[in-house]
């Protein structure tokens, strides 16, 4: 196990109508004037937003509307959203929705307590030293990103799409009331549902030995995502089930399965350049590319790919042929996606992918071929672009 430091600075309220108390938790972290963030209408559409106004008016708290985000949260936005936030004399940011508006909340606050362009920390030029504060109610599972302290970007000018990790940037409360997800269009549950399991398989597949009660959390995160996720998909408005859903979308990415640990995240890296080029849903993308990532690199470590396929996807240990059962897992966890109306490659994800499509993909991924991806098993540019070619047959 390696050394960690471990510390979750969000307060985490769960439940039916926990949004009521938003007003008060903001007046907790001595807010008084909010910028009010939102996607494109599912919260103007289901009545939150108004809700959501009429507590800060019952707080005593002024507030600004800036709606708009789209998934795939874009620099623009952000940008706008800082110019606003200064005129405001914002001094508190409430994201209310998905991983996109979370995401640009934090480029925000980023924005508004660093000098110079907040496109520096994305691109890795600068490291932010300051966040202002954030809070969330969300809608949808999926990202993590409500207690999490990433925030991922897409930059419209050259269209890439890059992440910034800092503690600074956690949110200071998480709102998590599984009804609110009860509206979601069946493909975004699924790819918010396709996400949660792929933080989980980032961790999972680690060369970091003896993290047994890690793997233990995991295995069980994974198992009871699949289970609620065919549940919601036959009844969206079961509550039990989202909750579910909900609670390990936040668990999985809010650092405690990390412990001791290094995650790989090539898949993520693999799948953030088709999300900055082709503008698809996180999780599709993700799905689309991970059966090409994981056969790529399965032979680092069969028994680990065995222990998947045993310990999560149900798949009988063939002792004698454990490169069959790392294999069996694999094909199982894409049957498993492709069940759930997921792509599990590029082609059923909607792009037919020529060759110089693959190679400005692998290009970007590792920055013109000096940086390596993943940890399971490093990959370089040649490696990268290998697997772009098995994700688009
Ligand atoms: O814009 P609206 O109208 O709200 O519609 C959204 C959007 O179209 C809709 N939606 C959300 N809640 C809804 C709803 N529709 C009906 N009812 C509801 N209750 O869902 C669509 C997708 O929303 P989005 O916020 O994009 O989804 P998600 O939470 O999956 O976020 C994806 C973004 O998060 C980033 C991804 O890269 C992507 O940009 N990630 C952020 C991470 C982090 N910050 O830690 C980690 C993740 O790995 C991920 O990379
Ligand atoms: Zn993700």
């Amino acid at each position: 196990m390696l050394n960690f430091e471990y510390a979750l600075p969000t307060r985490i309220l769960f439940g039916r109508g926990m949004e009521n108390r938003v007003g008060e938790e903001i007046r907790k972290q001595n807010g008084s004037k909010v910028l009010l963030h939102y996607g494109g209408e599912s919260a103007v559409k289901s009545g939150l937003l108004d809700r959501v106004c009429r507590c800060l008016e019952a707080s005593g708290l002024s507030y600004v509307l800036a709606g708009g985000v789209q998934p795939n949260p874009r620099l623009s936005k952000v940008e706008e959203g800082i110019r606003l936030a200064k005129e405001e004399k914002v001094d508190f940011i409430l994201a209310v929705g998905g991983g996109s508006v979370i995401d640009s909340a934090k480029g925000i606050g980023y924005g508004i307590a660093n000098e110079g362009d907040v496109w520096d920390f994305y691109s890795r030029k600068r490291i932010p030293e300051a966040c202002a504060p954030v809070g969330v109610i969300l809608t949808i599972a999926a990202s993590g990103s409500e207690t999490s302290d990433g925030s991922v970007v897409t930059n419209d000018r050259n269209k890439l799409k890059r992440d910034v990790g800092s503690d600074y940037a956690r949110p200071q409360f998480a709102i998590l009331n599984p009804e609110l997800t009860f509206s979601l269009p069946e493909y975004q549950t699924s790819c918010g549902t396709t996400d949660i399991l792929m933080h989980a398989m980032e961790r999972y597949f680690t060369t970091v030995h003896n993290v047994e009660l890690v793997d233990g959390f995991l295995e069980s995160l994974m198992k009871t995502v699949m289970h609620n996720f065919r549940i919601v998909l036959e009844k969206p408005g079961d509550y039990d089930a989202r909750a579910e859903l909900m609670l390990a979308g936040s668990f999985c990415h809010n650092g405690l399965l990390t412990c001791g640990r290094k995650g790989d995240w090539a898949s993520h890296a693999l799948e953030h350049e088709l999300g900055g080029m082709y503008d698809v849903a996180h999780g599709a993308g993700l799905a689309a590319v991970w059966g090409s990532w994981a056969r790529y690199v399965y032979q680092t470590d069969v028994m680990r790919f065995a222990q998947f396929a045993v310990n999560v996807m149900g798949c009988v240990m063939d002792y004698a042929h454990p490169e069959k059962t790392a294999l069996e897992g694999i094909a199982a966890l894409e049957r498993f996606l492709a069940s759930t109306g997921m792509p599990i490659s590029v082609r059923e994800l909607g792009y037919k992918l020529t060759d110089n499509d693959i190679f400005s993909l692998a290009d970007n991924c590792t920055d013109h071929g000096t940086k390596m991806i993943g940890a399971f098993r490093r990959l370089d540019y040649k490696d990268v672009t290998n697997i772009y070619k098995m994700a688009a047959e």
